[in-house]
């Protein structure tokens, strides 16, 4: 049982989530050249807010989560709008094998800081992906711990331009790129959302 089961019964309720998956969405949009015929894997997907915003660029989408209550919402939320291309997927990231030379792309908002181990998991996407494939992802940038009320499960709090940069390269990724893409604004604080870009 993933603490997520019970958040996804809220989960697209929250604007700021809904408004920072199109920001993402847009982000990816303009800085991967997306194709009708490309194959990808959003990981963490949850409920599917930048999936959803993805899919009409691609053929078929990969959601991974290891939460059932967020797949479960995903695929009614993909019935309702009679989306066929996006295949819920209930996979543990850290512990089960994400394939081989499978993926276009792997797009993901918001889950990084949930991977205890950032350069392993990042090789398992690297060996995922297609040679020249891309790897777009987004998540807080180092922020003071206090983004989330609970902090159970969040491995770190958030992620430096240089540390990602390095992480990437180590994985096997090369043309990096990092820019700002949403400010948050919680806890009378802003937390700044980057997209990291990078190719196989
Ligand atoms: C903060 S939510 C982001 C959901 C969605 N991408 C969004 O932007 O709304 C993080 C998601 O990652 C999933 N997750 C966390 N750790 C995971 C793991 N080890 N394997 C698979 N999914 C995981 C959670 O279940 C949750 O749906």
């Amino acid at each position: 049982m993933s603490r997520f089961d019970e958040l996804a019964k809220i989960w697209d309720e929250a604007s700021y989530r809904v408004e920072n998956a199109k920001k993402i969405g847009q982000a990816i949009v303009e800085n991967i050249p997306l194709k009708e015929n490309w194959e990808i894997l959003d990981f963490g997907a949850g409920t599917g807010l930048l999936t959803f915003y993805i899919q009409p660029y691609v053929k078929a989408i990969d959601a991974v989560d290891n939460s059932k209550g967020m797949l479960e919402k995903l695929e009614e939320k993909a019935k309702n709008a009679g989306v066929s291309n996006i295949n819920p997927v209930f996979k543990d990231l850290e512990k089960d094998d994400l394939g081989e030379n499978k993926y276009d792309a792997i797009i993901s908002s918001m889950t990084l800081h949930h991977i205890k181990d950032v350069v392993s998991f990042l090789k398992k996407l690297n060996k995922a992906l297609k040679d020249g494939g891309y790897i777009a992802i987004a998540d807080l940038e180092k922020e003071e711990g206090d983004f989330h009320s609970d902090n159970e499960g969040v491995y770190h709090f958030g992620f430096s331009k240089e540390e990602l940069e390095n992480y990437f390269k180590e994985a096997g990724f090369k043309d990096f790129k990092f820019m700002i893409v949403n400010k948050i604004y919680k806890n009378n604080k802003e937390y700044p959302v980057f997209l990291a870009v990078g190719k196989k």
